[in-house]
């Protein structure tokens, strides 16, 4: 008995899965668990019932094919899943840096201080060497709390990096001038920011970020919020940034003292313009006090300001501002001392007296 002949629906089924697939019938006949030869003859029959749709229709198609090629990366939702995981981590990474505690042991249990380090440029052929080994000695004397606002070194990258030829220190030796002060001087950094120079040319990872890696203190670009909190309660919020937007040719300061303006943080400090400033600020309705500073640091001889003609305004290099968390009068419970060998002289005739 001859076998019953194909009914349209079964060549429909086959011609729909001859053009799924390009015309492989190797992979259509895979697909309908049939030999490559019933596919080609059940072609040939859709044909002949013009079930195969016209011959213009087949000719507009392209008249090639590219098998499907693996993708090398990672499919759509994977890539969805992995957005989630990063956001996560980077939010609450974020988060907890909006304000970060610094916990102050109790041997700082009454008055103590706190510098504000301007930009040293340690590797500047005119940074003032002298200066800075004063204010150290200064710092560690006194057991202050200290801060850089960041510019460790000169750090040239691209054309600047012609300026290593008016210098005396290489790079290699400003890495080691770095990891010295940071690390060797006996100096507590509570925080180091990383100014533009620092970063420049190490976006994603720069020598002071490994360095402060193996330190008690923290380190971030561009700037942070500390929280002291002192061992009997008190709270002192410092908003440090290498720099704050705005400019003044009436006021050194004028962009800390709006930071100071518009917010609610006891001291804000910047530096890299290499001048000092300084404003004190009352907020109008709850009477709060908070001090803006600019510290312009060591870099004092400076061919590019000379050229320039940039007004000298440096008045201090760094400053320290002596807390006592026992005082409730604003102007005693925070008070700014320009010099760091005077603050010291005061921590340590205060203590005396207590
Ligand atoms: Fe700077
Ligand atoms: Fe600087």
């Amino acid at each position: 008995m001859p076998a019953p002949p194909i009914t349209d629906e079964k060549l429909k089924e086959t011609v729909e899965c001859f053009e799924k697939n390009n015309g492989r019938t190797k992979d259509v006949a895979h697909e309908l668990k049939i030999s490559e030869g019933s596919v080609r003859t059940r072609i040939k029959e859709a044909k002949k019932r013009n079930i195969i749709k016209s011959e213009e229709e087949v000719v507009s198609k392209p008249p090639f094919w590219i098998n499907e090629l693996p993708d090398s990366d990672l499919p759509a939702e994977e890539l969805v899943k992995r957005g989630l995981e990063r956001w996560d981590r980077k939010e609450k990474a974020h988060n907890a840096r909006k304000l970060i505690n610094v916990n102050l042991r109790k041997q700082l249990d009454g008055i103590f201080g706190v510098a504000i380090i301007g930009d040293p440029h340690l590797d500047d052929d005119g940074c003032n060497w002298r200066k800075i080994t004063e204010d150290n000695k200064a710092m560690v004397d006194s057991g202050m709390v200290a801060i850089n606002i960041g510019d460790l070194s000169n750090n040239w990258i691209g054309r600047l990096m012609s300026k290593y030829a008016d210098q005396e220190t290489t790079r290699k030796q400003a890495i080691k001038l770095i990891e010295w002060y940071l690390s060797k001087t006996g100096v507590y950094w509570a925080g180091v920011i990383g100014g533009n120079h620092d970063f420049w040319g190490h976006e994603h990872g720069n020598v002071l970020d490994f360095i402060m890696r193996t330190q008690p203190g923290v380190y971030e670009n561009h700037g942070f919020r500390l929280n002291l909190l002192c061992p009997n309660g008190r709270q002192v919020r410092l908003n440090c940034r290498h720099d704050f937007k705005g400019n003044s040719q009436w006021n050194e300061s004028h962009s800390v003292s709006k930071a100071a303006r518009f917010g609610t943080d006891d001291i804000y400090a910047a530096g890299h313009r290499h001048i000092s400033g300084y404003q004190i600020v009352k907020d109008h309705e709850t009477g709060k006090i908070s001090h803006a500073v600019r510290v312009a640091g060591y870099k004092e001889i400076d061919d590019f300001a000379l050229q320039k003609n940039f007004r000298d305004h440096k008045i201090w290099e760094s400053m320290c501002f002596i807390i006592d968390p026992y005082q409730d009068d604003p102007l005693r419970f925070i008070k700014p001392v320009f010099s760091l060998q005077e603050a010291a002289e005061e921590l340590k005739w205060k203590r005396k007296k207590t």
